[in-house]
C-alpha cells in the first residue's frame, strides 16, 4: 500500500500537507457531526494546509469520482469513508500505484482490499451489535412469552455498519440461547424517512400486537419509525421495546420523553485523533491497522443525566 510522500508536500503547498476526504454523505445527525469534527479539526491544525471536502450523498459512483479526483489532484493523504464495504479494489490499487496513502475514517471496506488502505479509525461495529444483543438477552431472558419477537431496520445495504451492527446483534442472541423470531428485516438506508416508511409497511404487514423488540441501527431510523408506531396508535418503548445505535441528542430526548429503552454509543467526534492518524501516516510511521473509537451504552435510569453532554 502508498506509503506516502515523505516531504508531505505532494498536494503542493509543502506548508502542510493535503488531504482529501471523500465522505459519505448527510444522512444523519451523527454524519454531520463527523463532517463537522473532522473540517474543525483539519481548520485548526496547523499542519494540514488544506482539506478537500466531497459529500458524496450516499452514492459510491460520487465517492469513487472523488477519490479519482484527489489522486489527478495529488494530494498527500486520502481519507475515505466507505458508503459500503465492497467495490473499492480498483480505485483503492490506483491510489496506491499513485503512492498516496488512503486512510478509512468511520466504515470499513471487504477483507480482500485490506492491503490497500493503510489503517482505518472508526467504531467497532460488531461490538456495538452485541452491546445491543447482551441487552435484548438481558431484557427478554424472562420473557413470559416464551419466543421473543424482533423487527430489525438495517443500515444502508452492503454499509459496514449495517453488516456488523446484523451480526454482533445476532451472534450474542445465539450464542446466549435466547429463543427468539426475527418477524421482519429491512433497509431504512440510515435516514429518518426511510426508517419511518419502512416501519409502516412492518405494521401494516405484522401488527405490533405481539411484537416485543425494535432493533434500529441508528437514530434516524429509530426516530422515523416511533412515529409511524404513534400514528398507528401504539406507544413506543412501552407497546415495543426500542433500542437505537448513535446516540444523537434526538435520539436521548427520546428516551428521555420514555419512547426507546436502550441507546448504543456510535461516536462521531475523532476529527483531531483522525489529523494525528493522517499526519502520522504522511510521515510513513508505524500506525494500528484499526484503531477503535471509544463508546458507551446508556439505558432508561441514564438517559435525563446524559442528555446535556451529547455533542450532537
Ligand atoms: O457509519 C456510521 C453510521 O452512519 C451511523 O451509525 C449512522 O447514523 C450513519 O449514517
Amino acid at each position: 500500500c502508498g506509503g506516502g510522500d515523505d516531504s508531505g508536500d505532494g498536494g503542493g503547498s509543502g506548508d502542510g500537507l493535503v488531504v482529501g476526504f471523500a465522505q459519505v454523505g448527510a444522512e444523519s445527525a451523527w454524519r454531520t457531526a463527523n463532517s463537522e469534527s473532522v473540517q474543525a479539526a483539519a481548520e485548526a491544525d496547523d499542519r494540514i494546509a488544506e482539506l478537500k471536502f466531497v459529500d458524496a450523498q450516499q452514492d459510491q459512483e460520487k465517492q469513487i469520482e472523488a477519490v479519482r479526483n484527489f489522486i489527478t489532484q495529488q494530494v498527500d493523504v486520502i481519507v475515505l469513508a466507505p458508503v459500503v464495504e465492497t467495490g473499492w479494489t480498483d480505485v483503492l490499487q490506483e491510489a496506491a500505484d499513485a503512492g498516496i496513502p488512503v486512510v478509512l475514517a468511520d466504515r470499513g471496506v471487504e477483507a480482500a482490499d485490506e492491503d490497500l488502505y493503510v489503517t482505518r479509525l472508526g467504531s467497532d461495529f460488531a461490538e456495538e451489535g452485541r452491546k445491543a444483543g447482551a441487552w435484548a438477552v438481558e431484557t427478554f431472558a424472562e420473557d413470559p412469552d416464551g419466543t421473543t419477537r424482533i423487527l430489525e431496520l438495517q443500515g444502508t445495504t452492503g454499509s459496514a455498519p449495517a453488516n456488523d451492527r446484523k451480526a454482533g446483534f445476532f451472534e450474542v442472541l445465539d450464542a446466549e440461547g435466547l429463543p427468539y423470531e426475527l418477524v421482519d428485516s429491512q433497509s431504512g438506508n440510515f435516514t429518518a424517512e426511510e426508517g419511518k416508511a419502512v416501519m409502516e409497511t412492518f405494521i401494516t404487514t405484522h401488527g405490533l400486537d405481539g411484537i416485543d423488540l425494535l432493533y434500529a441501527h441508528n437514530d434516524e431510523m429509530g426516530l422515523g419509525a416511533i412515529q409511524a408506531i404513534e400514528e398507528a396508535g401504539y406507544q413506543p418503548g412501552t407497546d415495543i421495546q426500542i433500542i437505537i445505535v448513535d446516540g444523537s441528542k434526538a435520539g436521548f430526548q427520546a428516551g428521555v420523553d420514555g419512547k426507546l429503552n436502550y441507546i448504543v454509543e456510535c461516536n462521531p467526534v475523532f476529527g483531531e485523533q483522525l489529523m494525528d492518524v493522517v499526519v502520522q501516516v504522511a510521515n510513513g510511521e508505524e500506525v494500528e491497522k484499526f484503531t477503535p473509537v471509544e463508546e458507551g451504552v446508556f439505558d432508561a435510569s441514564q438517559f435525563e443525566a446524559e442528555l446535556p453532554n451529547r455533542k450532537f
